[in-house]
């Protein structure tokens, strides 16, 4: 397989071919990183649904292995995750060793209910636990386990949402294989006529992910619950949503500050980001997330050949307590810190000066981080990447709305589907009167992450190739430094 081609990803996770959307079964076991995904091991459109299976050591390099758990007969392998049974609850493990106890959604166009399978070889093989669901609430609608081990309350806690009814629900076991209801949770649904700030987005819930995570500065956790919407998101379509709140074990209740739902990413390509299970413990880190680049508009026309779709980078999430609640804070894994060059650096320069010397110093990727501070008194300013003749994707901040976009209606290949050309904004606040971005180009995908993980904004592009030009623009430039991203493929 060969990984030089056509937007191919050179640090964010892509199958060697065909399509794949969701990343499954996120769990950390014996030194290995496992990214399950839901994957058609048959074509480049979703279908045949399976889980494909990639690991790693360091969150950085993965390496592909079989499809672990294969469409069967009628029922397609739908999202879900992956727990260590440590103490054996279930049975499954063999020779004193724990099972890896993957529980996913089998999906039939009339029923969705959900299933287990265990391997005993670091999950290098799989077998089902039987052909029969272990939870079957006779819906269409039901999908999406994601199973974790509670620890005050010495058992198994699963989130799964019923999708149309905008409902997750909560069940407790101590074996995995007998689930107890143990609670709910749903929000109002905006209405026109209400007349207030919208509660949450519309669509309907899709993987969602409940996890405790640390609040930066103070000794407190806090448990939040990460929702997939599948419509009306911040950049339209498909989104992500979260709630902060308390869980007791047995159910979720969001903080009373949290009667809105914030975004988790502002751009038009973040969905079903679910956390890692079996995390080592390291000090205050907080959770692991990876989330697919798309966006379900158009995920099926995106205009890659032998495969599509791609996962993000692993994010840090953590918690920071403001005025108004607490808030979400996203960083790229410092993990991914060992594949950066040496920096092109600039400070107290004028933009002029500045575009010369990128190009004096022959700098020229498809790959690199960016770092800037932009000053927020001044008029627009930013950058706009991945140029060529008639192409670019630009990357401002307004200071005037205070708002901070990515702009990627010229940014190559975008007439293959309404809804991909436009600027998607989200609201940035400066801070000491600045604004501070590390952007992340990778070929085909933009992530920004403003003020330290505060705002991140996630898109695809498809640029031709060697689309590789940089130019600032505005005067509120400060200081800058790029530096190349090696390749994750040899
Ligand atoms: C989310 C989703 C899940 C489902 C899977 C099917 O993108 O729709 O709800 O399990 O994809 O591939």
């Amino acid at each position: 397989t060969s990984y030089q081609q056509p937007f191919r990803p050179f640090f964010h996770y892509t199958p060697q071919a065909n399509w794949i959307n969701d990343p499954n079964g996120l769990v950390y076991f014996d030194s290995e990183y496992h990214l399950f995904y839901q994957h058609n091991p048959q074509g480049t459109k979703w279908g045949h649904m399976s889980w494909g299976h990639a690991i790693s050591r360091d969150l950085v390099h993965w390496q592909e292995l079989p499809v672990a758990i294969p469409e069967a007969g009628p029922v397609m392998i739908f999202s879900g995750s992956c727990v260590v049974d440590k103490a054996n609850s279930s049975g499954f493990g063999s020779d004193g060793r724990p099972p890896m106890v993957a529980i996913f959604t089998g999906h039939q166009p009339s029923n969705q209910s959900q299933y287990l399978a265990y391997s005993n070889d670091k999950g290098r093989t799989w077998t089902r636990y039987g052909t029969q669901p272990v939870l079957d609430l006779n819906k269409k609608d039901f999908r999406d386990p994601k199973v974790f081990w509670h620890e005050p309350s010495q058992h198994w806690v699963m989130v799964t949402v019923l999708s149309p009814e905008r409902k997750a629900l909560f069940y407790t076991s101590t074996n995995l294989k007998n689930w107890t209801r143990s609670g709910e949770f749903s929000t109002d649904v905006p209405t026109k006529t209400s007349g207030k700030a919208a509660p949450a987005i519309g669509g309907i819930w899709e993987c969602p992910d409940l996890v405790e995570l640390p609040v930066e500065g103070s000794m407190e956790r806090k448990w939040v619950l990460l929702l997939s919407v599948g419509s009306g998101a911040a950049a339209g379509g498909s989104g992500m949503e979260y709630y902060v709140g308390q869980f007791d074990g047995r159910t979720f209740v969001r903080d009373p500050a949290t009667t809105v739902a914030r975004p988790i990413d502002w751009g038009k390509d973040y969905y079903a980001a679910v956390t890692f299970n079996n995390m080592p413990m390291r000090g205050n880190r907080g959770a692991i997330s990876i989330g697919w680049m798309n966006n379900w508009q158009y995920a099926t026309d995106t205009p890659t050949r032998s495969f599509r779709g791609a996962m993000s980078m692993p994010r840090e999430l953590r918690l920071t307590k403001q005025a108004t609640g607490y808030e979400l804070r996203q960083r790229p894994v410092q993990e991914l810190k060992s594949l950066l060059g040496p920096a092109f650096q600039w400070a107290g320069f004028d933009q002029g000066a500045l575009n010369q010397s990128l190009t004096d110093n022959g700098f020229s990727s498809d790959t690199y981080q960016l770092t800037l501070d932009l000053e927020a008194t001044k008029a627009e300013a930013g950058v706009r990447l991945c140029r060529n003749t008639d192409q670019e994707t630009v990357v401002g901040y307004d200071p005037i709305r205070q708002l901070l976009y990515v702009d990627r209606t010229r940014s190559g290949q975008v007439a293959f589907a309404k809804d991909f050309p436009g600027r998607f904004a989200a609201p940035v606040k400066p801070q000491n009167g600045r604004i501070s971005l590390q952007i992340w180009v990778d070929r085909s995908s933009v992530e920004v992450f403003a003020n330290d993980g505060q705002v991140t904004l996630t898109n695809q592009i498809f640029p031709v190739p060697n689309s590789r030009g940089i130019q600032f623009f505005g005067d509120g430039l400060r200081s800058a430094s790029i530096r190349p991203v090696e390749p994750i493929w040899k």
